[in-house]
């Protein structure tokens, strides 16, 4: 599609596929380097949080500021280094109205002139903060004292942050909608973390009823409405279809989610469906496959999710949250390769916890 069709999301299964997999689970995806890197995680969310807390009693744009953390994160995982200041909010405003065009469908003609804008946005970061090599087109960026390089092309990075902060996105405003479901996961974390603390990973796996709010909006809003598309390598039959070695095989997985034979009230967002439920990620359950499923199954999950869980239990917990006056909500989607909000999320944060020390 773009830099030579070099990256893992195109690149057809063979050997080609399968360096690059494994580099992005084993080394930069895997729980232990997840780990080693949560203090960048929790940096760039609290940063995020001292940021809107100075925007108290105002209007944020929530998606927005959400992409800038996760942009944050995993460039400083991918090049060690961050951006700041004037120069972090323009490049994130760039940054993200181009990915935001680079991922809506049809656009083909654009690929080009938009693939030299990520070209441009990356050299000025590159250039300054690393002077890294670049070559033909494809950055090849040093793992943090490491000689790998990362199997994640500059392109490929924008659905990767798109996905995350879009789904942050999309649960605020399910939940500006539903006041009772954001009451509800307030009252978790109040007594998981409490009113006199701030919430970290670790407490993460304690918060059920959060993690439901996510796999219930992943349901109604899978980031990847249709799966990238599955190329079987031999003959297969499946439910009595023979589907021929080689064909294209696209999976609209939006779709299933909204199947009213397989989910009651599948418009409705009720978070209570995933509670004591054992429906999860795997891909396993064929009726809910917001990560896909199979061999080129989501490598970042592991990073998505604590991603999303950590960015949006910090949100909940630290502040109350309204719309502005006369404001409607608009949950409209727009579809696209990775599919966002159709009106950004505009809302007013209200401080929450004990003592203004806590969102430093
Ligand atoms: C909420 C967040 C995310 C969602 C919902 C999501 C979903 C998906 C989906 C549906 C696919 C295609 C799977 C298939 O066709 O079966 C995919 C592929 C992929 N994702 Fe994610 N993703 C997310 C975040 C991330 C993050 C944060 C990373 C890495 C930092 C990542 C890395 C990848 C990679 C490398 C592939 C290609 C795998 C391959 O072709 O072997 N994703 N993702």
């Amino acid at each position: 599609m773009t830099y030579g069709g070099s990256e893992i999301v195109t690149a057809s299964y063979g050997p080609k596929w399968r360096m690059l997999r494994k580099i992005c689970v084993l080394k930069m995806l895997s729980r232990t380097t997840l780990d080693s890197v949560y203090g960048l995680r929790r940096r760039e969310v609290r940063e995020s949080i001292q940021y809107l807390y100075k925007r108290c009693g105002s209007p944020v744009n929530v998606g927005e500021d959400m992409f800038l953390a996760a942009y944050n994160v995993i460039t400083s995982m991918l090049w060690a280094g961050t951006v700041k200041g004037d120069e972090r909010d323009r490049l994130g405003a760039e940054f993200k109205n181009a990915v935001g065009e680079f991922t809506e469908l049809g656009i083909q003609k654009r690929v080009k002139v938009l693939a030299g804008q990520f070209d441009r946005i990356f050299e000025a970061i590159l250039s300054q903060r690393l002077g890294n090599e670049k070559e033909g087109g494809r950055a090849t960026v040093e793992e943090d004292g490491e000689d790998g390089k990362t199997p994640l092309t500059l392109i490929e990075i924008k659905a990767l942050l798109m996905t995350s902060s879009n789904t942050i996105e999309f649960i605020m405003a399910e939940m500006l909608n539903k006041p009772d479901t954001m009451r509800k996961a307030q009252q978790e974390l109040d007594k998981v973390v409490g009113k006199d603390n701030v919430v970290e990973e670790s407490h993460i796996s304690m918060l059920p009823y959060v993690h439901a709010v996510v796999k219930e909006s992943l349901r109604l809003h899978p980031p990847a409405p249709v799966l990238v598309p599955h190329c079987p390598s031999e003959d297969t039959l499946i439910s009595g279809f023979r589907i021929q070695k080689g064909s294209m095989v696209y999976i609209n997985v939006w779709a299933i989610h909204r199947d009213p034979t397989i989910w009651e009230n599948p418009d409705v967002f009720d978070p209570e469906r995933f509670m004591n439920s054992n429906v999860d990620y795997s891909g396993n359950h064929f009726n809910y496959l917001p990560f896909g499923s199979g061999r080129r199954m989501c490598a970042g999950i592991a990073m998505a999710e604590r991603m999303v869980m950590y960015s949006l239990a910090t949100l909940l917990h630290s502040f109350d949250w309204e719309l502005p006056k006369g404001e409607k909500l608009d949950l409209s989607e727009q579809f696209g390769i990775v599919m966002k909000k159709k009106v950004p999320l505009i809302a007013i944060p209200t401080p929450r916890l004990s003592d203004p020390a806590l969102y430093k």
